[in-house]
């Protein structure tokens, strides 16, 4: 846990009021750092105003000091089906649970993070929401439930917290100045301050007639001051495809050129550019269609988003964009300026990081595998991947950030063995990792399991393997090509057959970690996983999901999947 050093409380005030607790604790529940850097934030602004603050982990949190909490914050995001994120799993499940016990003296309020383009939006900050209730607990302010744009809601919800949690103290919480931070801050750069990162070299990792495009990029933070570590992400702001702009235009008639507001700061671009660069086109969500059937006052749409419709909702939003949307309920009898007003800010895409910056001093590298697929009687293309396959070329700038990920990192120790399975795209944060042990002259045993289609064609990175494989960077490699046999072969066969050696490896401390296809590599990964420690400890399922969760609680268990 992180505990922010507290600012001396301010004095009693001599009031009649209820005495009111200044000690805070935010809990985060973080997939890819956006509602830790959030929680971290709010801990900060809450430290600054007199509060003792702790932030944490929801994983490294123990439930037993629940009861002893006056005033809990909790930020969460929500993935894929309504999913809580790894670190959120056991204290979500807990609280769930018959041994959660009532928590009548707590005051709390969530921060929901999610994506309205997915069904359970929000689903597991909502839960929180409810449940804390449920116990008993006193909500200091309704749940902010927070789209991809989050910075504005988020900035409101802590607005409101401190407001909320400063009443009934008979005085407003004095400001107190704060001490400046020990650590200099070594850049102006951030997510909301992107930098322009110039394009150094991008290249076409898979040989000709893959079935695949999988990219190389690297980018130069020369003059930045940005650094990262091994494990952490870089997020792009991508520019849509300038033919599927056009094709907006021409299907809406309206004059590219017009000038329209994008944000409440007054920022102004012409339609194009707004387009292009500061909205979202390619993606439909629910929210879109209700303020869509409000501004064109249309009954179809208004129907579409009524509840019992969710099904044909859901069908007719997934795979489609602004173009189809326009083309089916078109004309668009608005404003261009009333029009992007309900359309989503481009959200940033983010990407595992595939470089060291010990071993690449001022650059960062990426692989980015290239989407391309055909739905709705169209073909479509991935708005960053395909930027970054088609239209970047060297000497080009890109918006970039760092989002560092705290639930993805090396081992402490340089001789702590690690075992890492990253199949496909994958295999980013495992290049990273092994450029750092070799530039540190790290000891510890590592052992790769690599998979995709074909070995000819889709070997990602296929010399450097060998070449730290001859050095003894990397202890040993095992690789599965799915469609060079007959029968499939995926990461986790070549887990199982190397089960006993795995299990040996587990018992001497290493750390597992997965990287890739949430959906079903890593939940096959994470099968197989568990039959291994059942079969080579002598466990019973149960022993070995304790097992599994034990090396989670040591962070031997960790999981960069999407
Ligand atoms: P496939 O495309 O032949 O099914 C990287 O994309 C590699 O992951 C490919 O070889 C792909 O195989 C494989 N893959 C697909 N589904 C998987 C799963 N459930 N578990 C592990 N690997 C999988």
């Amino acid at each position: 846990a992180t505990v922010l050093e507290a600012v001396p409380a301010a004095a009693p005030a001599a009031n009649t009021a209820q005495p009111v607790s200044k000690e805070v604790t935010i809990l985060f529940g973080s997939q890819t750092g956006n509602a830790q850097g959030l929680a971290e934030n709010a801990g900060k602004t809450l430290k600054e105003q007199g509060f003792q603050v702790t932030v944490s982990s929801m994983s490294d949190f123990k439930p037993n000091q629940l009861k002893k909490l006056k005033n809990l914050l909790i930020v969460v995001s929500t993935h894929g089906e309504g999913d809580p994120p790894d670190n959120a799993l056991s204290f979500h499940e807990f609280l769930h649970g018959r041994r959660a016990p009532k928590l009548e003296d707590l005051r709390y309020s969530v921060l929901a993070l999610g994506d309205t383009s997915y069904e359970f939006f929000c689903k597991t900050g909502k839960d929180f929401d409810q449940r804390l209730e449920a116990l008993g607990a006193t909500r200091l302010q309704p749940c902010v439930e927070c789209d991809l744009d989050f910075e504005e809601p988020a900035a409101k919800w802590l607005e409101g917290v401190i407001t909320r949690l400063s009443e009934g103290q008979g005085q407003t919480v004095p400001a107190q100045p704060t001490a400046p931070e020990a650590k200099a801050v070594e850049t102006v750069y951030s997510r909301k301050n992107p930098f322009r990162a110039e394009v150094l070299e991008n290249i076409n990792l898979n040989g000709r007639g893959s079935n695949k495009e999988t990219r190389h990029l690297e980018l130069s933070l020369e003059g930045s001051g940005l650094t990262y570590e091994p494990g952490d992400a870089l997020g792009i702001f991508p520019e849509n495809d300038p033919e599927l702009v056009d094709l907006l235009l021409n299907e809406l008639k309206w004059d590219a050129n017009e000038v329209v507001a994008v944000d409440k700061q007054g920022e102004r671009l012409p339609l194009k550019e707004a387009l292009t660069s500061y909205f979202e086109i390619t993606v439909l969500t629910k929210k879109l269609i209700q303020q869509a059937a409000e501004l064109l006052d249309n009954e179809k749409l208004r129907a579409l988003t009524a509840s019992e419709n969710a099904q044909q909702l859901k069908a007719y939003i997934d795979g489609r964009d602004l173009v189809d949307f326009v083309r089916d309920f078109g004309p668009i009898n608005a404003s261009p300026q009333e029009f992007v007003s309900i359309l989503r800010k481009m959200p940033p895409r983010l990407y595992s990081i595939a470089s060291s910056i010990a071993a690449n001093p001022e650059e960062v590298h990426l692989t980015i595998g290239a989407v391309r697929y055909h739905a709705h009687g169209r073909d479509r293309k991935g708005v960053c991947s395909i930027l970054c396959a088609e239209r970047l070329q060297p000497g080009d700038t890109v918006p970039m950030f760092i989002q560092p990920n705290k639930n993805f990192k090396l081992p402490e120790s340089p001789e702590t063995p690690i075992i890492m399975v990253g199949p496909g795209t994958g295999v980013a944060p495992f290049r990273s990792f092994m450029q750092e042990r070799e530039e540190a002259g790290a000891t510890g045993k590592s052992w790769m399991f690599f998979g995709d289609q074909h070995f000819v064609t889709d070997f990602l990175y296929q010399t450097e393997w060998q070449k730290w494989l001859k050095d003894g960077v990397l202890t040993r490699m095992d690789v599965a090509f799915s469609r060079d046999t007959e029968e499939k072969v995926y990461v986790q066969h070549r887990m199982l057959e190397h089960s006993k050696e795995l299990y040996k490896w587990l018992e001497e401390g290493a750390v597992f970690y997965v990287c890739g296809d949430k959906t079903n590599m890593a939940k096959d990964v994470q099968e197989a996983l568990l039959e291994i420690i059942e079969k080579e400890g002598g466990k019973s399922r149960e022993e070995a999901e304790a097992y599994l969760a034990e090396m989670k609680k040591q962070k031997r268990y960790q999981r960069d999947v999407y």
